[in-house]
């Protein structure tokens, strides 16, 4: 049984990726995380939902069109049919016909090179609770032994518990987009690890309170200089970037 994730054993690095390469290349595709591990980085966020038969996939929105051929609600697709979907040539002509990316196919990428993950369990709307425990059981299944595992965040609590009920042994942290009264009641009754917070977020009260709490800091998604420099210099443990291109390990 490998050493579990928690406040001091900590082994995710401080950059990660965000959606696979930012946008230099289509989000959340393999083609996205070839790009930023050219780029250097050993960690990616990706955003996983489920399709209408229940195999987790990555894409952020509800819908297709933004980043695929596709038309209308992600959810009621089977993967038979996301799989035939174009989800590069929305982006460029130099990503034509670069597909939807599974889950198993990101495990199997990440796990061969070494690399450390982040999934934003992101589910369609109404399936929070089936979204988390489905992508648990998978990652669990595709990471078995391996070590690290996967960290999973959300920023629906009904998603992380219904995570920790399936696989209690996965680390897991909450995403925070707005200040909230409750955000460290929250993250600790979810048995979260580590806030992910907006990066306007943070300022030295908040990381000492996390800090005070035992949980881990991480930001997203900081893409200029000045809010980076403020996150390193208030010792946040993530930085989620889309600008591979401009920042990374060795910043
Ligand atoms: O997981 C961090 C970040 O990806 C959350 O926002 O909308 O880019 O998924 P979003
Ligand atoms: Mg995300």
């Amino acid at each position: 049984m490998p050493h579990p994730v928690s406040v001091t054993h900590w082994p995710y690095p401080r950059w990660i990726a965000h959606r696979g390469a930012g946008q230099l290349a289509p989000e959340n595709t393999l083609a996205a995380f070839k790009l930023g591990a050219r780029h250097g980085f050993r960690m990616f966020e990706c955003d996983v939902k489920l399709s209408a038969d229940g195999l987790p996939f990555l894409l952020h929105d509800d819908k297709l069109e933004r980043t695929s051929d596709g038309r209308g609600a992600a959810g009621d697709r089977t993967w038979a049919e996301l799989s035939r979907l174009d989800a590069g040539s929305w982006h460029s002509p130099a990503f034509a016909g670069e597909p939807l990316a599974s889950l198993d196919a990101v495990a199997d990428f990440c796990l061969a090179q070494g690399y450390l993950l982040n999934i934003e369990i992101k589910p369609s709307p109404g399936l929070e609770a089936v979204t988390g425990t489905r992508v648990a059981q998978a990652a669990a299944r595709l990471w078995r032994d391996a070590a690290p595992p996967p960290l999973l965040s959300s920023f629906q609590p009904a998603s992380l518990q219904a995570a920790r009920l399936a696989q209690p042994e996965l680390p897991r942290a909450l995403l925070l987009n707005e200040s909230r009264p409750d955000w460290l009641q929250t993250a600790l009754e979810l048995g979260c690890v580590a806030v992910v917070c907006q990066h306007r977020l943070w300022d030295e009260s908040r990381v000492h309170q996390a800090r005070q709490a035992g949980l881990r800091t991480l930001a997203y998604t900081a893409n200029d200089e000045s809010t980076v420099q403020k996150l390193i210099t208030l010792g946040l443990d993530g930085i989620i970037t889309d600008r591979v291109d401009r920042f990374g390990p060795g910043t």
